[in-house]
């Protein structure tokens, strides 16, 4: 492992478990999901997420990614990692996160949200990560559409793998 991963090594390894998301546009729903982080001897985690509907089996939303650990910023408050994180998903939307990791907790928001012609119009993301012990709980917010910043995931899962 890359020694600039150290920050991250608790969260190498294979997670599951049960989400729900919301949005004001949108029914409530639920989903299982299975995240997969790993590494490669290089300064990035790599990402891998599945969901499935619970009762169906379903496939329901997937996406990929990387999450880089750049070295620390000039202005980083101290006791604090600089994270960056890059995700595509094949709905035609790939997020660039900026953040920190600080006792355990993830904290991405967006700088750029690319989008093909026919995605959805997505604005911006928000996105933390805690893990305590083996429990990764993660929750995501978006501004969509006429939408602002508002929650659309919450998810627990445990380690696995
Ligand atoms: C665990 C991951 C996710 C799951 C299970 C999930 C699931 C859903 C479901 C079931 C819907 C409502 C039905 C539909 O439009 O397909 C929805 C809508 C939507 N989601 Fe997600 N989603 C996930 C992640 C994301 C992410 C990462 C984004 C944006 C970066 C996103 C953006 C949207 C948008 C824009 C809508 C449409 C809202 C509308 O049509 O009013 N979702 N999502």
């Amino acid at each position: 492992m890359h020694a600039a991963l150290a920050p991250l090594a608790g969260l190498l390894g294979t997670f599951e478990g049960d989400g729900e998301g919301d949005y004001p546009t949108i029914s409530p729903f639920r989903y299982r999901e299975r995240v997969v982080f790993g590494h490669a001897g290089k300064p990035f985690v790599t990402y891998q997420q599945h969901t499935w509907q619970p009762d169906t089996d379903a496939p329901m939303h997937t996406e990929v990614g990387y999450l880089r650990v750049p070295g620390p910023a000039v202005d980083a408050p101290a006791g604090t990692t600089r994270v960056e994180l890059v995700i595509a998903q094949p709905t035609g939307i790939v997020e660039v996160q900026e953040g920190t990791l600080e006792d355990g907790v993830l904290t991405l928001a967006t700088t750029t949200v690319g989008r093909t012609a026919t995605a959805k119009d997505v604005w911006s993301v928000r996105r933390t990560f805690a893990l305590r012990d083996d429990l990764l709980v993660y929750d995501l917010w978006m501004a969509y559409a006429h939408v602002p910043d508002t929650h659309h995931l919450h998810a627990e899962l445990r380690r696995t793998g």
